[in-house]
C-alpha cells in the first residue's frame, strides 16, 4: 500500500444468511516466492493464480528492478524471464516493498549474497517492523546493512562480494527469516544449514526443491535441519498458486457466525504448515467440513465447506499450533467472541511485531465492542458471548493491517449494531477482492462517503 493513499473509513452490518461459493485469491506467501525464484533461474517461469495484490505486485515490480523480464499475461497468468543465481543487476533506485515484511525480508536475503547495493523502504508499518532478523543472519555471509535505530527501514543492505556458507539457528518462529537464509545461501558456494525449532511454512523449501536445487529436510532433537547446496543452476517451471487458506479464513469465520449461512470455499491450499485454524475451528465445533480432497503441484488441496455454529465453545489453542495458523489469531478472536465459554491463545508474541501489534489492535477493537479481551506479552484470551451475543457498535483502528480491518468487518456481520472500521484500503495488499466476494455471499460491507 502506498503511505500516501487517504483512509477508507468503512462499515459491516448484520445480514442474512451467506451462501454460495467463495473463489478467494492465490496464495500470498507462495506468489511471493514464485515471483523471486523465477527472477532467479534462466529462463521462463510461467505462474498461474497468482495473487494479484498490493504486495505480489510491489514483489513484482522490485524483481524487474533486480533485472528481471516480469509481465502480466492476463488472467492472473504471469511471466519471468529470470536472471539466474547470482544474476540480480544492481537496482537504480530505492526499492519500496509497500506494507509486505515477506517481500522486503524475502527480496533481501536473495540480494545479500551478490555484489551489489540496493536500500529497501515501505509504508508506515512495515518501516516500524524489526528488520535486525534478518540482516544478522545476512551479515553471516558478508553482506552488510545500513538503516534506522531498532534495525528498522529505511535500510542499505551491501551484498557480499565473496559470500560464504552459514549454518544458522533461527532463534524465532518465522519461515520469512528462515526464507531470507535459504534464499541467500543460493549464492554462497558450498552448504547452508537452516535450523528451526518448530515447523514454520516450507512453501520455500518446497519450491527450491521445484526448481531443482539440492535441498534436504531432516527432522532431528534440535528440529528441522534444512541444508542446501548453493550455486544450483535453477531450472524454470510452471507454478500453479492454489488458493490462500489466510484468505478463506475470513469467508469460513463469517459462514460460521452468521445465522442460517452456508458457503463452500474451493480449492484451499492445506498445507499442514498453514492449516492450524481450520483444526481450531473443528477443535471449537465448528462445521466445517473437507470436500474433495486432493494433491494439486504437490501441495494438499480441499474444498471447505462452513455452515452457521451457533455451539461453539471457547477453548485453549495449543502454543505448539500457532506457526501454522500464525495470520488467522485476529480472525479466530473473531469467532471466539461468538463461542461460549473463553478461548486461550498463547505462545503467540510474533503477533506483536506483524503489520500491526496485532494482540493490541484486536484487543483495543473488541473491547470497543463489547467483548473482554486479557492479553499478556506473548498471551491473549477473549470471553466468547455465544453466538448473537455480540453488542457491536465499535469504531475499530486497522493500523494499516489488512487482517485487522477484514477481521473487524467479518465481526460487524454478526455483531448486534454495525462495526466501523477507519481504513480497509489496506485490505487490497493481501484481497483485492474481498469487498465483492463477501457482497456476492450476502454481506453488507459498506465504505463511507465522506
Ligand atoms: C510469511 C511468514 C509469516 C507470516 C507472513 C507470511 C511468509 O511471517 O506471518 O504473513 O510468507 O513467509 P513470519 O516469518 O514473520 O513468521
Amino acid at each position: 500500500m502506498s503511505s500516501h493513499s487517504s483512509p477508507i473509513p468503512m462499515t459491516s452490518s448484520a445480514c442474512g444468511p451467506l451462501s454460495g461459493r467463495a473463489d478467494v485469491p492465490g496464495d500470498k506467501s507462495i506468489s511471493h516466492r514464485a515471483l523471486i525464484l523465477g527472477a532467479m533461474c534462466v529462463g521462463e517461469t510461467t505462474i498461474s493464480g497468482l495473487l494479484e495484490g498490493q504486495d505480489v505486485l510491489d514483489t513484482a515490480r522490485a524483481m524487474r528492478a533486480f533485472g528481471a523480464e516480469v509481465s502480466d499475461l492476463g488472467g492472473g497468468r504471469w511471466s519471468v524471464h529470470g536472471v539466474g543465481v547470482g544474476g540480480f543487476a544492481e537496482p537504480e533506485n530505492v526499492i519500496d516493498c509497500g506494507n509486505s515484511g515477506t517481500g522486503v525480508r524475502l527480496i533481501m536475503g536473495a540480494m545479500a549474497s551478490s555484489p551489489i547495493t540496493a536500500t529497501f523502504t515501505g509504508d508506515a508499518s512495515l518501516n516500524g517492523r524489526p528488520m535486525a532478523r534478518v540482516t544478522g543472519p545476512l551479515a553471516l555471509f558478508g553482506a552488510q546493512a545500513v538503516g534506522r535505530a531498532g534495525g528498522r527501514l529505511p535500510m542499505t543492505i551491501v551484498g557480499a562480494r565473496e559470500p560464504v556458507p552459514v549454518r544458522y539457528v533461527v532463534p524465532m518462529p518465522s519461515a520469512q527469516v528462515k526464507s531470507a537464509v535459504l534464499l541467500a545461501g543460493l549464492n554462497a558456494p558450498g552448504k547452508t544449514v537452516v535450523i528451526e525449532a518448530e515447523a514454520t511454512r516450507d512453501h520455500t523449501e518446497r519450491m527450491l526443491a521445484g526448481f531443482g536445487a539440492e535441498i534436504s529436510v531432516e527432522e532431528t532433537e534440535e528440529g528441522r535441519v534444512i541444508t542446501l547446496t548453493g550455486q544450483p543452476e535453477l531450472r524454470a517451471q510452471h507454478i500453479d498458486v492454489p488458493r490462500d487458506p489466510s484468505s478463506a479464513a475470513f469467508p469460513v469465520c463469517a459462514a460460521l457466525i452468521v445465522p442460517g449461512s452456508d458457503v463452500l470455499v474451493p480449492g484451499i491450499g492445506l498445507n499442514p504448515t498453514r492449516a492450524g485454524l481450520f483444526t481450531t475451528l473443528r477443535e471449537m465445533g465448528a462445521d466445517l467440513t473437507y470436500e474433495n480432497e486432493r494433491l494439486e503441484g504437490g501441495e494438499p488441496v480441499a474444498d471447505l465447506r462452513a455452515r452457521f455454529s451457533p455451539e461453539m465453545r471457547g477453548i485453549e489453542v495449543p502454543p505448539e499450533r500457532a506457526a501454522s495458523m500464525i495470520d488467522e489469531y485476529p480472525v479466530l478472536s473473531i469467532v471466539a467472541a461468538f463461542a461460549q465459554g473463553t478461548t486461550m491463545m498463547r505462545g503467540v508474541k510474533e503477533l506483536r511485531v506483524k503489520e500491526s501489534d496485532r494482540i493490541d489492535a484486536m484487543a483495543t477493537g473488541l473491547r470497543a465492542n463489547g467483548v473482554s479481551v486479557e492479553e499478556g506479552p506473548d498471551w491473549w484470551s477473549v470471553a466468547g458471548l455465544g453466538a448473537g451475543g455480540v453488542p457491536g457498535g465499535g469504531l475499530c483502528a486497522s493500523h494499516l493491517d489488512h487482517r485487522i480491518a477484514m477481521s473487524f468487518l467479518i465481526l460487524g456481520m454478526a455483531a448486534q449494531q454495525p462495526v466501523r472500521v477507519d481504513d480497509g484500503g489496506p485490505i487490497a495488499t493481501s484481497f483485492p477482492i474481498f469487498e465483492p466476494l463477501m457482497a456476492e455471499l450476502g454481506a453488507q460491507v459498506s465504505r463511507e462517503v465522506s
